[in-house]
Parts: structure tokens; sequence; C-alpha cells
């Protein structure tokens, strides 16, 4: 028998009733994810492109996470990295994956990757989950609910100076602009008070909506990397725009994610 969708009316979406079952879906994956650490071998890794692995787990990780969601809106598009089910971003409801961001960590046994999931509707990310599995913290929010990890509120940073903030970022895979990358690198590391970089994107954005980091920035980056994190971090409190102060950053390619003050002043040191 056909399992029945839990949500079959998309005029009914509650996101605070759905926010929940995402977060059980992206915790189902992370358990996975975290049992095949010590089952990878060197064999199970390929290159999907110049520095960019991919394994069975990401591939897996994914068809668990869109089969569980595939249940929770009728008719919903989906976008996901390892495209292991139709593309399509026509639809009104849209989910926007990444089954596990932190891919090189996870293969070089880093602890730190975490399964990203976003609800886009009419393109704009009204809920998002960040599992970060091996902490097992996991962040959550939704467009007038609050951003929250694990059970409790959380709000950006009230830092003020640039010399007080902490602010991650992140490197394509791809070299090919490594002049303009390297560029912005040193106007933030003689400006600020450190650059991290985690290797995944939405920790980033995770640690940013609950304070820990100042800011986040990266200039290559992909929707499903980023689109859970922009609703954490604008309904912690922050501002998210893209690096010339593109409104909607999902698909323009680069990101800026602040507390309003800090997002300010970057974006004054990067564009005047
Ligand atoms: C990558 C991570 C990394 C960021 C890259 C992303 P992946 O995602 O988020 O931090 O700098 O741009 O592609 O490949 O680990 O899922
Ligand atoms: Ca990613
Ligand atoms: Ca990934």
């Amino acid at each position: 028998m056909p399992q029945e969708k839990q949500f079959a009316d998309t005029n009914s979406i509650d996101l605070n009733v759905i926010t929940p079952k995402i977060i059980e879906i992206a915790k189902q994956a992370g358990i996975y994810i975290r049992q095949e650490l010590d089952q990878l071998l060197e064999s199970h890794i390929e290159t999907k492109e110049e520095n960019s692995l991919v394994s069975y787990v990401d591939q897996n990780a994914e068809k668990m996470i869109t089969q569980g969601l595939s249940l929770l809106i009728e008719d919903a598009g989906f976008i996901t990295e390892e495209a292991t089910i139709d593309q399509n971003q026509t639809k009104t409801w849209t989910w926007v994956i990444d089954p596990l961001d932190g891919t090189t960590n996870f293969i070089h046994k880093i602890p730190v990757f975490a399964v990203s999931i976003g609800l886009l509707k009419n393109g704009i990310p009204v809920a998002g989950v960040i599992y970060h599995i091996m902490a097992d913290e996991c962040f959550y929010a939704w467009q007038g609910g609050g951003a929250w990890l694990n059970g409790k509120r959380i709000y950006v940073s009230t830092t003020t100076e640039m010399k007080e903030a902490v602010i991650a970022t992140g490197f394509p895979y791809k070299r090919n602009h490594i002049e303009e990358l390297l560029l912005t690198l040193k106007k933030m590391i003689l400006i600020c008070r450190g650059v991290r970089r985690l290797g995944s994107a939405a920790i980033d954005l995770a640690f940013t909506a609950c304070g820990r980091f100042d800011a986040y920035y990266e200039g290559a980056i992909n929707a499903w990397d980023i689109c859970a994190g922009i609703i954490l971090v604008r309904e912690a409190g922050g501002i998210v725009t893209g690096l010339y102060g593109e409104e909607e950053p999902c698909f323009s390619g680069h990101i800026i994610a602040a507390n309003p003050t800090i997002h300010r002043e970057i974006n004054t040191l990067l564009i005047g």
C-alpha cells in the first residue's frame, strides 16, 4: 500500500509542525552517516571534480532524506547535491539538501560535518535544519518561529567591533579565482580578531546563528550548502545577503551572514 502523505494540502502547511519532522529525518541520516564513518574505505571514495570527493555515504544519506521528505509536502521540488532524485526548481515548495556537508572532513575523519535541509517557499528559505552530527547539535529555525539549538533559543553575537570579531569562511574546490579570494581574505585577516575555516558551510552558518562566529562569508557556494543556514541566521537576528548586497543569496553563489553591525562593516570593507 502506498504511504500516505502527512500534509497533502499545501495550503495547510504549518512550519511549526513540519520542522520537528525535518529534524527527525536529519537525525536519522546523521545516525547513518556516523555509523559509516569507520566503515569507509579508500576504495569507496570517488572524485566528482578536482578536489571534490564523494562516497556511497553521501548518496545513501540523500536517498534516506528525500524518501522521508517526500511524505511531508505534496508536489514539492528537490534540489540536492548528489542529484539522486529528479531536480526541480519550479515548484512553490522546494527542498534544498546537502546530505553531508563537510565531505572532505568526513573522509579524513575530522569530526566536523553536518546534514543540511532547507525548505524554500517561492524561492525564499522558510525552514532549515542543520544537524552537526558528531557534536549531536541540532540547529533549526522556521519563519517567524525563531532559531534554536537542541531546544534552546539562539541569537547572533552582539559584537560591534571588527577587531573583536571571529569570522568564518570557506574556499572553493576550484582554484580559479584564487587572487580575488586571497585579496578578500587579506582584508579580513588584517581587520578582525581571527579567521576560521571549518570545512562545512552549514556549520559555519549554524555557529554564526548561535554567536560562536560573528560572521561567515564565502565566494563560491551552492544553494544546498547555505539554504538551511540562511533562515537559521535570519531567525537568530542576523542579516544574510550576497557578497554584493543581493537580498536573497541562496542561488547567488556567494554569501555574507553576520550580526547586523558586523554585516554592515563587512559590506563596507568589500564593496565600499
Ligand atoms: C563544501 C563545504 C565547505 C565549503 C565548500 C562546500 P561539501 O561542501 O561546505 O565548507 O567551503 O564550498 O562545497 O562538498 O563538503 O558538501
Ligand atoms: Ca556542501
Ligand atoms: Ca555535500
